[in-house]
């Protein structure tokens, strides 16, 4: 049986959402969801207000819009509306790597430093419609220039910061970028990142680039292109103070972000401007139980959608006070997060559960030695949180205080769809609970038969949907109709499993499809297989993900080499840098396995099934191997298994 936490009686009482709202709300926006979300899309301020709402088809050419004749300004609904009423409230409180640094930034000051950063990019030719790629560590200025790209029109395209040159070469070319933003060098756990000569090295292959634009943070030593580099400082200080936003439609893109997927390169996300900001504040809101004045802290980085929609858009929507970290959950001790929340009375904490397990693992006294009061709600998010490491959240870190809301959302949903309402909602702990407003998950089986009542499936999402909901791969709408709307017709699929319980609660169960998700970074097999292949000494290489007690699933890789190469011990760590060097550090193989044969069918496809099994080290279920061209390549595999855990 699991055990039950109803919603605690304290916190029931300032809740904003009690179970009787959420069941009539919810009932609302599925049955009326033009009247629903024509009511809650005002939450925004429009320069011209919708008529129409939502304009949503999943079959045939795949269609999403969403208050599409209105018109209103991402960075006006963050910034300018609230300056009357809270122009000298803290906006962003930044801590730095280094405990010692740490500053406020008001509402008012944030204004005038994107203001004069829309007219530095209007001075070097940024347009309404254009994409600006940034790199950037995890400083003010990174909000500062997604907020100057909404405010001039631009789109941005955040590429995180530990990806390689190569990596961030394809994402520029892609969306072919006239401006990247970034910075001398990053400062994570005391450790420098070299982000300059990394954007100077992704350039040689990149020829859409006019401008670069070079925050100071370390003042490290780099080199500056004459006429394509400029320091941000420089010409921020120059620039005018004030900026008139420019007017966009609700359905004008906002921003790309890249992820991976089952198959190809990665993918450009592609949000746009009016149904992503309502639906991104809505959620901040009811599912972090959002109050004036409390403190919020979402530890993800910019450099991912959680950074995008719970960093910066959701809370500055709202005229809250979000912190942005720039650290790591270890340094200088595995104490940091809760000093944080202490030294800056945090309310509201959002974190992933691998952090949430390697602090674990560092022992409770290094939460116990710390005060963590001011703390009302945790939340989780990025992959299934294991119910031990949820009890001990609970317990640990909230003194079992605190609701947790465990939030299952995607790049591609640009916001919360499955999650406990923390006032109406009785949590199981490793269970998203129910669906938020306007989200209708069915599960279906793989023949795409809709299941009814507790059972096992595919989950999917009905309309009438969300309108925070992705509208396009930028470049390749056919690549997003095939991707998301093909397989189940009708039904937009997510590529995740999950459980329905009696009570209606949902269980995700992780990816069906061959996308891995590493301490909540989502990675696609193909890629890092790609890069295996790409080494010269490498013939074939698959890839799968297995059970890893801190990162969720680890990356596993089966590698067979050219006839006549050695597999030596340093040669393993040569494929585990050049994974490294090709994609970044989140891609490296935890385990490589020489393989001098790989499980095909007669018609060479490579059977995952039997390779996941033995990542897993559960070959005794290996199932049907009958179909195998060589039979015997699976028993060498068993044999020389590197997981045996
Ligand atoms: C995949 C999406 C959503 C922002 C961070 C990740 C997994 C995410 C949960 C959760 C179980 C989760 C899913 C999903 N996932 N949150 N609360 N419980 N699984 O965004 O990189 O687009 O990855 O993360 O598998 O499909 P993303």
């Amino acid at each position: 049986m699991t055990e039950l936490f109803p919603v605690p009686a304290e916190f029931a009482k300032q809740a904003l959402i009690d179970e009787k709202t959420y069941q009539e709300w919810y009932a609302r926006s599925v049955n009326d969801p033009d009247g629903f979300w024509g009511e809650h899309g005002k939450r925004l301020d429009w320069i011209k207000p919708y008529t129409k709402v939502k304009e949503v088809s999943y079959t045939g050419d795949v269609s999403i819009n969403w208050f599409a004749d209105g018109t209103l300004n991402v960075a006006a609904n963050c910034l300018d509306r609230h300056l009357a009423k809270r122009g000298d409230q803290t906006a962003i409180i930044w801590e730095g790597d280094d405990p010692n640094d740490s500053k406020h930034v008001t509402y008012r000051e944030l204004h005038e430093q994107v203001c004069r950063l829309s007219n530095v990019m209007t001075d070097l030719g940024v347009k309404k419609g254009d994409r600006v790629t940034i790199y950037l560590p995890m400083i003010v200025e990174a909000a500062v220039a997604m907020l100057a790209c909404a405010r001039v029109g631009a789109i941005h395209s955040i590429v995180f910061g530990g990806f390689s040159p190569d990596a961030l070469a394809g994402r520029i070319q892609d969306c072919d970028s006239s401006l990247v933003i970034t910075a001398d060098e990053g400062l994570r756990g005391g450790r420098k990142v070299p982000l300059k000569a990394n954007v100077d090295k992704a350039l040689e292959t990149c020829w859409s680039v006019k401008n670069v634009l070079v925050v100071k943070r370390t003042g490290g030593n780099i080199h500056m292109v004459t006429g394509r580099d400029h320091w941000y400082e420089e010409l921020t200080a120059k620039a005018g103070a004030t900026h008139t936003a420019v007017e966009m439609n609700a359905e004008d893109p906002l921003f790309i972000l890249y992820t991976s997927g089952s198959t190809g390169k990665p993918k450009g996300v592609l949000h746009t401007t009016g149904g992503y900001l309502c639906y991104a504040s809505m959620t901040h809101q009811y599912v972090f139980d959002y109050h004036e004045g409390d403190v919020y802290w979402c530890t993800a980085d910019v450099g991912w959608v959680t950074g995008h929609s719970y960093i910066v858009y959701g809370p500055l929507a709202n005229g809250a006070i979000t912190l942005m970290f720039e650290g790591i959950p270890t340094y200088p001790d595995a104490s940091r997060f809760w000093q944080v929340v202490d030294k800056h009375k945090v309310n509201i904490f959002y974190t992933a559960p691998t952090a949430i397990r390697s602090l674990m693992r560092e022992g409770e006294e290094m939460v116990k030695k710390t005060s963590r009061s001011s703390l009302r709600l945790l939340g989780s998010v990025g992959e299934p949180i294991n119910p031990e490491a949820w009890l001990w959240y609970h317990r640990v870190v909230g003194d079992n205080r605190c609701p947790i809301v465990d939030t299952w959302w995607q790049t591609e949903t640009g916001g919360i769809l499955i999650t406990p309402l923390p006032g109406a909602t009785a949590l199981k702990p490793g269970s998203a609970t129910r669906p938020f407003f306007g989200v209708k998950p069915v599960m279906v089986d793989a023949e795409g038969k809709v299941l009814e009542g507790a059972v096992e499936g595919n989950l999917c999402l009905a309309e009438p949907g969300w309108p925070g909901q992705m509208r396009t791969i930028f470049g390749d709408h056919k690549r997003f109709g095939e991707t998301y709307f093909s397989t189940y017709p009708g039904y937009y699929f997510t590529g995740d499993g999950a459980r329905r319980d009696e009570d209606g609660y949902y269980w995700i169960t992780g990816r069906v499809d061959d996308v891995i998700n590493v301490s909540g970074h989502r990675m696609g097999t193909a890629e890092v297989e790609s890069a295996l292949v790409a080494h010269p000494k490498v013939a074939e290489a698959a890839v799968v993900g297995y059970p890893h007690e801190i990162k969720g699933q680890g990356i596993y890789a089966y590698v067979t080499l050219i006839q006549g190469e050695e597999p030596t011990e340093e040669l393993r760590k040569e494929l585990v840098a050049w994974v490294r060097k090709e994609i970044g550090p989140i891609a490296s193989p935890d385990l490589i396995q020489w393989s001098p044969g790989l499980p095909k069918t007669r018609s060479g496809k490579i059977m995952r099934r039997i390779l996941r099994k033995i990542a897993e080290n559960e070959f005794g279920a290996l199932g049907d191997t009958s179909t195998l061209a060589d039979p015997t390549v699976v028993e060498d595999l068993i044999e020389n298994r590197m997981n045996r855990g």
